[in-house]
Parts: C-alpha cells; sequence; structure tokens
C-alpha cells in the first residue's frame, strides 16, 4: 500500500480520489435540486477548504458567487480565551442564502461560531456544506446540512487538509497509521 511520510506521522489512503469525486458531485446535486431558483453565496473557509471548494463549485450550475474568508485565531477579552475573528468577509450577505465550505467539522466549535457570526448579518438562510465530519468528536450541536463523508476520529491528511502545513497537495485522503 502506498504510504505518505510527513514529519513523524506516517499515513495510508483511506479514501481514494474517485469515491471523494463521486460524493462531492452528490453533495452538489443536493445543493443545485435546494437551492434551484435562488443566487447562492458559497463562503469558503482557507486553508482547508480550498480543494473542496474548487471541486464542489464546478459541480454547482446555480447562477452563484464563491468568497474565501480565513479565521484568525487571537487571545481575545471573551471568557473563553481563544476567540476566532473572521478575515475577508467583504461580500454584503444579508439577504443571501449562503452556503458555507468547510474542509472538517470536528469538535465543532469552530463551525458554532462561524455561524454566529454569519447569522448575526442576517443572511436569507444559512447552511454547512463540509467534506468530512467527525461525529464522535463533535462537543456542541452544530446543523450539517451537507456532509460528503464521516470519519472515525483519527487525525487525516490531504485533499486540502494538512499536517503541520504539509500534505494539502495529495488526491486522495490520508490517514494515520500507526
Ligand atoms: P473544530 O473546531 O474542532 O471542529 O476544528 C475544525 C478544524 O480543525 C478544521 O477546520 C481543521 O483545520 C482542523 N482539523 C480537525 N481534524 C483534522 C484532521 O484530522 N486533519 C487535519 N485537520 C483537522
Ligand atoms: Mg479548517
Amino acid at each position: 500500500m502506498e504510504t505518505l511520510q510527513i514529519k513523524d506521522k506516517k499515513f495510508a489512503v483511506s479514501i481514494p480520489e474517485a469515491e471523494i469525486r463521486r460524493q462531492v458531485k452528490r453533495v452538489a446535486e443536493e445543493i443545485n435540486r435546494d437551492l434551484c431558483g435562488r443566487k447562492p453565496l458559497f463562503l469558503a473557509i482557507l486553508n482547508g477548504s480550498f480543494i473542496f471548494a474548487a471541486d464542489l463549485m464546478r459541480e454547482i450550475t446555480l447562477e452563484s458567487q464563491i468568497s474565501f474568508v480565513k479565521l484568525a485565531s487571537y487571545a481575545g477579552m471573551s471568557s473563553t480565551g481563544e476567540v476566532a475573528d473572521m478575515i475577508g468577509l467583504d461580500a454584503d450577505i444579508e439577504g443571501r442564502d449562503v452556503v458555507v465550505v468547510e474542509d472538517i467539522v470536528d469538535s465543532g466549535l469552530t463551525m458554532q461560531h462561524v455561524m454566529e457570526m454569519l447569522r448575526a448579518r442576517n443572511p436569507r438562510s444559512l447552511a454547512v456544506c463540509t467534506l468530512l465530519v467527525k461525529p464522535e468528536n463533535l462537543k456542541v450541536d452544530v446543523d450539517i446540512r451537507y456532509r460528503c463523508f464521516e470519519i472515525p476520529n483519527d487525525f487525516i491528511v490531504g485533499y486540502g487538509l494538512d499536517y503541520d502545513g504539509f500534505g494539502r497537495n495529495t488526491r486522495d485522503i490520508y490517514t494515520v497509521v500507526e
């Protein structure tokens, strides 16, 4: 089996390219159906979602727009300490049908925070579209409308996802092996 070494970790293919393509297409078709007649704005969260967003968009047949945002973590003044600020949201989302495009929902804390920030800007509708979910790890209740894969609670890389910045450039998705 083909393995991938990144720093101290070894990875093996867990979701091959062809399967990714199939599921991305399936989810895109759901969005095309659900938002038929609308002109949605896709908001992709950098860095992890860049490849997924590119493939997803090429299966979207709706008249639509895409914009990219980035989350910058900093120690803010909230009681929880870590606050992620959203950088690059220049589009006016009020009254828009917004689809947030994310690579992976793990604990769900990031997505919960993103949804709160976006909801405050009064979109007409707001849906999450994620490539991956780790259901066993979800700590908060996030409404994930579209998901390509549910995966076990193991660390993965590839197809946009990274380990310490590396491994984003593979066509398949890899899981860490001991
Ligand atoms: P959450 O707030 O715990 O849901 O964190 C989600 C973020 O953690 C994702 O956007 C990823 O950047 C990162 N992440 C979670 N699990 C993995 C993984 O298995 N591989 C790479 N990045 C991950
Ligand atoms: Mg991410």
